[in-house]
Order: C-alpha cells, then structure tokens, then sequence
C-alpha cells in the first residue's frame, strides 16, 4: 500500500470514523427501535451493547486495520500470514465487504427517499398537510420504481464521485465540510424540536422506563444496532484504520467515536419525538416515523418547511459520510488486489450496488403484491437489513474480537494501544471473553430468523 495514503492530520481518522459512524443509524433506526421498544429501556441496553461489546470490537477493528496497513481483505491475509495461523480468517475481510455492498445498496434507496423530502419540504408542497395526504405521498413515492431508481442513482453518483476523488482530495476535503456543517445543523434542529414541540414527553419516553419494558427482543435488537450503529463488521473502520496514523491514540479515539455515536443518536431521539410528541402523533410508527411521522410534524409547525428542508440536509449529509465508507473497503481492496485505478474502482463497486440496489427498489412496488404503508415495512429490502444487522455484522464482528484477543499477542497489542495499563488488560478481557458471549447472544435472535 502506498504510504501517502494516510490521514493527513492526527485528528482525520476521528473525523472519518464519525462520519462512517453517525448515519441513518442515528437519525432514522435508533429512533423508531426505540419507538418500538419502549423508549428508555431500549436506551438502556442499547449503552450497554455499545461500551461492553461494541467499543472493544471498535477497538480491534482499528487495531487489525493499522497493524496491516491493508484493505480488510488484503489485510486479514497479511496478518495472518505473519502470525502463521489459518487463512480461514479473511472470512472477515469477504464477510465485511459482501454486508458493505448490501449495506450500501440498501442505505442508497433510503437515502433516496430523503432526497426526495427535502425537494418537498424546499418546494414547501407539504405545508398544511394532513396525515392521509402524508400517507399517500409515500405511498407514492415508494411505489414508484422510477423515482426511487432515480434518487438512488443520484445518491451512489455523489458518494462514489467523493471517493474516486482519492483519501486526501476526495474523503478527507468532504468530510472536513461534511462533519462541522452537521453539528451545526444538528443544533438548530435540536433548539427548534425544544422551542417548538413537547420535549418534556420526549425526555419522558426517551430518558425513562420501568424494567418491565426490558423484552429480549429489545436486547437482540439493541445488540444488532450496536454494530450497525459504529460501523463494525463491514471492513469500513478497518479500511480506515489502515490510514491512521501510528501515534494517533486508539483507545481514547474510539471512546470518542461510540461517545459521539450515541450523543447523536440520543439528541436525534430527543428532536425526532419532541417534534412528533408536539404534533399529537404517536411514537411507535416504526420505519415510517422519520417519513411519513415527522414531515406531517413539520408541516404544522411554524417555519417547518424550511427546517424540515434543513433536517432533510442533515440526514442526506450524514447519509453520504457513511455511505463513502462502505465504498472504500470494496474499492481499495480491487486497486491493491488487481492494481485497478482508484477511479474504475470505485465505479465497479458503485454500478456492484447500484445493481444490487435496484432489488430494493423492487421489493417496494414491483415485487410486492400489496402495497399499504403498513404492509411495506416487513417486506424484502427489511430482511436484507436484518439478515445484516442480525447475522453477517455480528458474526463478522466476532471474528475480529476473537482474532484479535486470541491470535494477537498481548505485547502486539500493547505497541498499537500505547499502554500496559489496566486499560489494555481490561480491553483484552472484553475482547475475549465478554465481545463474544454478547454477539452469540444476538444469534439467538437469528436463529427463528434462518428457520423461517
Ligand atoms: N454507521 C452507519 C449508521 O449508523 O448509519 C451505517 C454504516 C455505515 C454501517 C458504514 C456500516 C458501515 F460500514
Ligand atoms: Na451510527
């Protein structure tokens, strides 16, 4: 691998890893999980995964990226080489890249659909409407192969076009917008969800909760979410790892990634349900509740077409940080592989998933018999995502931990934390022993799943 690709400053990996982190995971799932898995008590669980499992696989997967300075394929296959064990272990450089392109194929579509209200909410044809009126436009518009086919060419073309630019010219110059711009759009939309709607009921629903909420189908939930949510198990926080500079500290820049993560994920919650709260609406819509909830919220409240056309941004904005990471794994593993220019690269994953990404679109309107509102959400494109988040992200997950704390040695270890301290010795106790146990617990959720 060419050393110039390496973040040009120490703080770029944080930079890019938040940006792969915070994402439609943030915005649109955590919210409408938590909807429909009781608010706080989902919350609860959901902090658990993340700081037990999910920030020492985060760890490991930083680890595994720069020790290799590869692509997660390439990657797996260096490491193991030096460490003379099985090659069985690229599994998780393949597994990470077959769930990022059926990530990204899928996060595409739905980014389409954000693309799609936020032309609504700047041509303000939403004002005033009420809630048959924003039933059916997205009955509409997810019945319609076009639109859909439409928006999400234009999403993939504007992701790929950022990554075929090169780490330095094209991810770093994005993200250094990207990033600020978002936190400060993040804000605003925050200040008028409090201004405006009843963030007492949100802090109520989303802050609190009595253990009898605590189903075990929130946990498994919580638990897939936990992976999705950091980005782990698609090769993508390894990629970038592999352009992390070696005295960038590891430990502290992951704890800041999940830290950020879940602030994020936490205000979305908070703005999302203040807004829909204030409106009189209900929280447990599920998929629906950023598209078809929300934009009914803003078009009763006083200058909602131009913050919801500012939410809009933010979604698309956070989507394309994300979804640029999904790329580069695939990408960066053809030009180190076959010596592929980075541009033909990126265009083969791109065309990969926008292909892939038509089967969405299909499962929308073409290949669904009936097509409701309701109906929709349990259709094909979901179980893709679930198949996802419920088994190849959490296996994949498991195999860096195991890889990790059982094939890397201690001192290894050691000269990629920069510390003997109990942090390292409490990180390898996680990494070994809790980070499995955790993930072989979401396949319980898995298994009535393959079953049928
Ligand atoms: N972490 C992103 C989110 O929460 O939206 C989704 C994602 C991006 C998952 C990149 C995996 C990944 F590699
Ligand atoms: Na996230």
């Amino acid at each position: 691998m060419s050393s110039d690709n390496i973040w040009t400053h120490k703080g770029t990996f944080l930079l890019a890893a938040v940006g792969s982190a915070v994402g439609l995971g943030n915005l649109w799932r955590f919210p409408y999980l938590a909807g429909e898995h009781g608010g706080g008590a989902f919350l609860l669980v959901y902090v658990l995964c993340v700081f037990a499992v999910g920030i020492p696989i985060l760890i490991a997967e930083i680890m595994l990226g720069r020790n290799s300075r590869r692509c997660p394929i390439m990657g797996m296959r260096f490491l193991t080489r030096c460490h003379r064990t099985s090659r069985a272990w690229e599994t998780i450089g393949w597994l990470g890249g077959l769930s990022a392109l059926l990530i990204l194929s899928f996060y595409s579509v739905i980014s389409g659909w954000a693309l799609h209200y936020l032309g609504e909410m700047l041509t303000g044809s939403l004002r005033d409407a009420d809630a048959a009126m924003l039933a059916d436009n997205f009955a509409n518009l997810i019945a319609s192969p076009l639109k859909l086919t439409l928006y999400h060419t234009l999403f993939l073309a504007i992701c790929a076009y950022i990554v075929a630019r090169g780490v330095h010219r094209g991810l770093e110059s994005a993200l250094r917008i990207l990033m600020p711009t978002l936190l400060v759009i993040l804000l605003v939309v925050l200040f008028y969800a409090a201004t405006s709607g009843d963030m007492a009921a949100a802090s109520r629903f989303m802050l609190s909760f009595s253990l009898s909420e605590l189903s075990l189908e929130g946990w498994l939930e919580a638990m897939g979410q936990s992976f999705f949510t950091l980005s782990l198990g698609m090769g993508a926080i390894m990629a970038y790892g592999a352009y992390m500079p070696s005295e960038t500290s590891l430990t502290l820049t992951a704890f800041a990634i999940a830290l950020i993560d879940t602030l994020v994920a936490v205000i979305a919650g908070l703005a999302i349900f203040a807004l829909v709260f204030g409106a009189g609406l209900a929280a447990d819509e599920g998929p629906g509740l950023m598209f078809v909830s929300l934009p009914l919220a803003f078009s009763v409240m006083p200058s909602g077409s131009l913050v919801g056309a500012i939410f809009f941004v933010l979604v698309l904005g956070a989507a394309i940080s994300s979804a640029i990471s999904l790329i580069e794994p695939v990408a960066a593993y053809l030009v180190e592989r076959f010596d592929l220019s980075r541009v033909l690269a990126v265009a083969l994953v791109s065309v990969l998933a926008w292909g892939l990404g038509l089967a969405t679109v299909a499962s929308f309107n073409v290949w669904a018999e009936a097509s409701p509102v309701h109906d929709v959400f349990g259709r094909s494109a979901f179980a893709v995502l679930e198949l996802v988040t419920h088994i190849t992200l959490p296996l994949c997950g498991l195999l860096v931990a195991l890889f990790a704390g059982w094939s890397l040695t201690q001192s290894e270890s050691m000269k990629e934390m920069h510390t003997r301290s109990s942090w390292l010795r409490l990180w390898r106790f996680l990494v070994r022993f809790i980070a499995p146990t955790g993930v072989a617990f979401v396949f319980l959720r898995a298994l009535p799943y393959v079953q049928g």
